[in-house]
């Protein structure tokens, strides 16, 4: 279970794991090319559009990119938010906006901006997280800093950027998606040893996602929580597969109704449920 724990995650520890220049230089995953959204088979859209547009909180190369790129094939005007998200970068229809999460407010400052520059977002993803890794028979252990930290990044910033979505959803007309989706992953069903924090911060999140899919659900909004699994249910920790997110996010926005707030999923399958282990 460990050795497997070792690579879940394993870039956005802060501490005791691979340091993070290493491990993106080792995947070859960054910087970001610029426009790397737009294929040439992509409809060109000018900003200031009616098209929709998709938020991506925490956007990176892996599930942040897949996620962009499925939208932006549907025609989707995309915004991409990250602490190293370079705005030269911009395009007509991709922004892209210098944001840290480990202050809240700065999810308000990235809604605004998104606002101004290309408009409401009907799509909000929220796909940053963080974990700090303790041993695995002391959690208690953990330092407060850590702990205030992590759970800022995988809970506090996500219900103030669910709360700011919400906000725009109610400007926009019935016909948008109004969909937020928050990446996920098993740990809010089960318990990963050495990482107590992680499974804190989706847990609470994964509360947050269910509350708001029940309360919010007869006025068109939709609250999910995606989770990706491998077939028979387990986590797949680093196999994580970006274009199966960005096929069942898209498929999430899409829906005219809620569906099941906790998506649980398998790539080529879709939905799956799975039961509580
Ligand atoms: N289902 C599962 O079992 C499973 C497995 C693995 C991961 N996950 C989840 O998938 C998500 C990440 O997926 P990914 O790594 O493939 O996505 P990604 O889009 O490649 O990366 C996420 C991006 O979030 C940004 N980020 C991190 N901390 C931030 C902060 N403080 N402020 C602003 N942006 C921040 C980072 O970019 P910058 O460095 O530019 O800020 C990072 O590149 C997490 O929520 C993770 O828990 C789930």
């Amino acid at each position: 279970m460990f050795g497997l724990v070792a690579v879940h995650d394993a870039y956005l520890y802060r501490k005791n794991t691979t340091p993070r220049s290493k491990y993106l230089a080792e995947h070859n995953v960054y910087p970001l090319k610029p426009s790397y959204l737009i294929s040439s088979s992509t409809v060109s859209i000018m900003s200031g559009s009616s098209s929709p547009i998709i938020l991506v909180l925490g956007a990176g190369p892996n599930i942040g990119q897949g996620v962009a790129r499925a939208f932006a094939a549907k025609g989707y005007q995309v915004a991409l938010a990250s602490r190293r998200a370079n705005e030269a970068h911009n395009a007509g229809n991709e922004i892209y906006i210098q944001s840290d999460f480990s202050d809240p407010n700065s999810i308000v400052n990235v809604f605004a901006k998104v606002k101004a520059t290309l408009g409401i977002p009907s799509v909000v993803v929220y796909n940053a997280g963080a974990a700090t890794r303790n041993p695995p028979n002391d959690p208690l252990s953990l330092s407060l800093a850590d702990f205030n930290h992590d759970l800022t990044l995988n809970t506090v910033s996500p219900f103030v950027a669910a709360q700011q979505a919400a906000i725009g959803f109610a400007q926009l007309p019935n016909s948008a998606s109004r969909t937020f989706i928050y990446t996920g992953n098993i740990t809010n069903t089960t318990i990963i040893p050495p990482l107590m924090d992680l499974g804190v911060g989706k847990s609470a999140t994964a509360h947050i996602i269910q509350s708001a899919a029940a309360a919010y659900k007869n006025r068109g909004f939709k609250f999910y929580y995606g989770d990706e699994r491998n077939a028979d249910g387990t986590a797949v920790y680093s196999n994580i597969d970006a274009d199966a997110h960005g096929k069942l996010y898209v498929e999430l926005a899409e829906g005219k109704t809620q569906g099941p707030w906790q998506q649980t999923f398998v790539k080529g399958v879709g939905y799956k449920d799975f039961p509580v282990a």
